[in-house]
């Protein structure tokens, strides 16, 4: 487990990599799937995003930007899963860039499979790592710029404990998170609510965020990457 992008080893490739940003880029991500959308396409950048999007049409795209918690002016959403609607996001491509969790997609996305987890969809990752059996996983936390994040933290811990008995824990990070989760599991949002982000969330008026983002299991949904960034809906 590797709590921020900035400490994934650039010299190897693991079969499988899965990114988090319980805090909201992967469950964004995740409720846009469910709700329906063609794929996500991730970005690290807001100006490549803008760039490449044109190319889309108009009436099948939505953009979707944000820095600091905060929609960028000029883009059609921010970064809140409770505004993601079917009626909205049916059949359109998501193209979105968000202050860690597009990062951390980006810097994975050579290894052989690509999968975005959160809370909201934590079974449907552990189903997949069961029924796929990837000999070495990755699990990237997409922290604070470059530093640790508790919600991801603990996603990864939701993630690796159902597992414990059939992998190995490739470092102490992965203890400590599962340890984390094992303590707060039976009040997520209590500890989303702490959490640095959680309480910059909270000062933006996100509440409702937070709580969505606690949720576990809630959504019956893999993204998993296609082609280099683009993540669609994998079959269960
Ligand atoms: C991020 O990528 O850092 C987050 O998803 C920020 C947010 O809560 O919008």
């Amino acid at each position: 487990y590797f709590h921020t992008p900035e400490l994934v080893p650039h010299t190897e490739t693991p079969d499988c990599a899965i990114a988090i940003d319980v805090l909201r880029a992967t469950s964004t991500i995740a409720t846009a799937l469910d709700a329906g959308a063609e794929a996500v396409q991730v970005f690290s950048d807001l100006d490549t995003l803008r760039v490449q999007s044109e190319a889309w049409p108009a009436e099948r795209r939505l953009r979707a930007g944000e820095r600091g918690g905060k929609q960028v002016e000029g883009f059609d959403f921010g970064n809140s899963p409770l505004e993601v609607t079917p009626e909205r996001f049916r059949d359109r491509r998501l193209f979105i860039s968000t202050t860690n969790g597009t990062r951390s997609l980006t810097r994975i996305q050579q290894a052989k499979t690509v999968i975005a987890a959160a809370l909201v969809n934590r079974q449907a990752v552990v189903d997949f790592l069961k029924r796929e059996q990837p000999e070495t996983v990755w699990i990237v936390g997409s922290g604070w710029e470059g530093s640790y994040a508790l919600e991801d933290s603990v996603c990864a811990g939701a993630i690796a404990a159902p597992l414990q008995s059939q992998i190995q824990l490739g470092n102490d990070e992965m203890l400590a998170a599962i340890a984390l989760y094992q303590h707060w599991e039976h009040n997520l949002y209590g500890l989303l609510c702490q959490a640095s982000h959680g309480q910059r969330l909270l000062r933006l008026k996100c509440e409702a965020d937070l709580d969505y983002c606690s949720r576990v299991d809630i959504l019956q949904v893999l993204p998993k990457q296609g082609e280099p960034g683009v993540l669609m809906s994998a079959p269960l």
